[in-house]
């Protein structure tokens, strides 16, 4: 590292590693932030075939046209973004790494899109119809994710779908790209948190790539089947 730099400064040095040290510490992207160049050189990059995209295709083919659906951890927005576009829904998305959203951005310039972090987001301001959070809650502390489930079912109309990717089982493992703890709090402990705010399971399925799916919907007042297409 130090050689790196060898023409720089120490007084530039010192301050570089400082300002990277504030930096990380302000990172709320779970270590996607440090790693964005290599996530766009590769998932971030995905066509519209890439692992998840056929799963995440026939969920939204469930939902009303022009529904509004929010795509929590969106990173660059391929390749599930991309799906939710193309099936015709009103997205909004939201990230918390910024070099993410600036390729987001690139991506789609029509979509609306938030640089903040799922567990201190406003949402947008509004409520919505879906909810994805592929690849993204089990990155959160376990408080986190129960909080974030909590604000999941705040923001979704009676009969709203959420649809998220965690294992099955309860399990803490190191993240592939970032090597920072994820865990999952496995299917019964999720289906118990979400049955707490009034959120019921639909079914769970795999994709190709093993990604283990979760498919509510909102449960009342009034409401008690999930919102389909017509
Ligand atoms: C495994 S990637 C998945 C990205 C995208 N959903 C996909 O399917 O390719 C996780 C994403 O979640 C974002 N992320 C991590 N922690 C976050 C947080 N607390 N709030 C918002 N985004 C977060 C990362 O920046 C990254 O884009």
């Amino acid at each position: 590292m130090l050689a790196a730099y060898s023409h720089v400064p120490l007084q530039v040095q010192v301050r570089s590693s400082a300002t990277e040290r504030v930096l990380s510490m302000m990172d709320r992207s779970n270590g996607y932030e440090g790693v964005a160049a290599q996530f766009l050189a590769g998932r971030g990059r995905a066509p519209s075939t890439g692992i998840g995209a056929r799963a995440v295709r026939d969920w939204a083919r469930t939902l009303p046209r022009g529904a509004a659906v929010v795509d929590l951890g969106c990173g660059s927005g391929l390749p599930i973004t991309k799906v939710l576009v193309s099936e015709d829904l009103n997205v909004y998305a939201i990230d918390a790494s910024p070099s993410l959203v600036e390729a987001f951005r690139c991506n789609f310039p029509e979509t609306p899109v938030a640089c903040e972090s799922v567990e201190h987001s406003l949402f947008f301001g509004r409520m919505f119809d879906g909810v994805v959070a592929w690849g993204v809650i089990f990155l959160l502390l376990p408080e986190e994710q129960r909080r974030l489930i909590q604000r999941i079912a705040d923001i979704l109309v009676p009969g709203g779908r959420l649809l998220f990717t965690s294992c099955p089982e309860p399990l803490v493992w190191n993240d592939a790209m970032t090597g920072l703890e994820s865990r999952s709090l496995g299917a019964a402990e999720y289906r118990r948190q979400l049955s707490a705010v009034g959120l019921s399971v639909i079914s769970e399925y795999e994709d190709e790539g093993q990604n283990h799916y979760f498919d509510a919907f909102k449960t009342g007042p009034g409401e008690s089947r999930p919102m389909t297409r017509a």
